[in-house]
């Protein structure tokens, strides 16, 4: 089971970080991916049309990335209200401490202010955690941000199943599965991310793409051709990485020898980048371009995941006692 919030446009992070790992689990296992969409109201509640608007376009993306839709179960959070029951029973039994030690809570609150510092917010973790345990959600790939989450919702779990499950697991302790490419840097050398302005997105054109590429960071100390260049510091040879392993030794030898200069370097990795981001493109615009066929998808796969959702709160209400 994974989650992803709409907030914005799909980016090569996303891509290398988080999809390809996504298409692979939908292939093999009984796998839900969810559109967190409250998720994203706990931290943008007063752009509720920046949420909606995301929707699509990044389902369009998973769907490019090779998510299966046949095998797996693409689904809208707020579709399934089974999720937010589940949350108003669990709340009773999670203390409130346990929720404001959790980091990204006094981390995020300091990063974009008092206006988030809401009850919801607080609650993130837990409804996170609703999401995972409504389907009896096993493996979670996530980032290593999100592993404190999923500590909190185990902790939340087994406080459960001991008050409740007279002797039997109700719910089940998610794991999270790190992802091979956890961090994947942006065109300054940070995470890539929306909020730096430093991200390739899957919605960009080649040309865009190539402008981005020649204004990356590479070593500063390498000023050019024929200085001895250090790949192990540059955010353009850990991007090399995710889009062609194989080259990625010739690449640093050269780059280390000074046989290759950075100016080069870009050109190349351009090239690479828009060949591997290609067939991904042409399939996005196909999905983009049929909202109607994407939104089908949702609604189906919030179907499926509602008959699941439904079985698994009855088992949590017959355990408390409220049926
Ligand atoms: N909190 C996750 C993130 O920011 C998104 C998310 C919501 C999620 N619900 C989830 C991830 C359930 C995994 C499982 O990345």
């Amino acid at each position: 089971m994974a989650g992803m919030r709409p907030s914005g446009a799909v980016h090569l992070g996303h891509l290398v970080g988080v999809l390809t790992q996504w298409a692979k689990y939908s292939e093999t296992a009984d796998a839900f991916f969810e559109i967190a969409d409250l998720h994203a109201y706990t931290t943008d509640f007063d752009d509720p049309a920046k949420i909606r608007g995301a929707r699509d376009e990044m389902v369009a993306a998973w769907l490019a990335a090779g998510v299966d839709p046949q095998r797996s179960t693409i689904f809208l959070q707020s579709g399934v209200p089974e999720i937010g029951e589940l949350q108003t029973l669990l709340a009773m039994i999670v203390p409130l401490s346990w929720l404001e030690r959790v980091p990204t809570y006094k981390g995020q609150i300091e990063a974009l202010g008092q206006k988030i510092a809401t009850y919801g917010f607080l609650g993130y973790p837990l409804l996170q955690l609703c999401d995972i345990a409504i389907f009896r959600g096993e493996y979670v790939p996530v980032g290593r941000d999100q592993v404190a989450h999923l500590e909190l919702g185990r902790e939340i779990v087994r406080r459960f199943n001991h008050l409740y499950g007279d002797g039997e697991t109700i719910l089940v302790e998610p794991q999270p599965t790190l992802s091979e490419f956890p961090d994947v840097p942006g065109t300054d050398g940070r995470k890539m991310s929306k909020s730096y302005d430093n991200a390739i997105y899957i919605g960009d054109d080649e040309a865009t793409t190539t402008e981005k590429v020649r204004g990356m960071l590479t070593d500063p100390q390498k000023i050019r051709r024929g200085d001895p260049g250090r790949p192990e510091i540059c955010p353009l040879f850990a991007l090399w990485r995710f889009v062609n392993p194989h080259k990625v030794d010739g690449i640093a030898a050269a780059c280390r020898s000074g046989a290759l200069g950075c100016v080069q370097d870009k050109t190349d990795f351009a090239e690479e980048l828009n060949a591997y981001l290609r067939p991904v493109r042409e399939r996005y615009a196909v999905y983009r371009d049929d909202p109607a066929l994407v939104e089908r998808i949702i609604a189906d796969g919030t179907t499926r995941a509602r008959e699941i959702a439904a079985g698994v709160l009855t088992d949590v209400k017959r355990a408390m006692k409220l049926l």
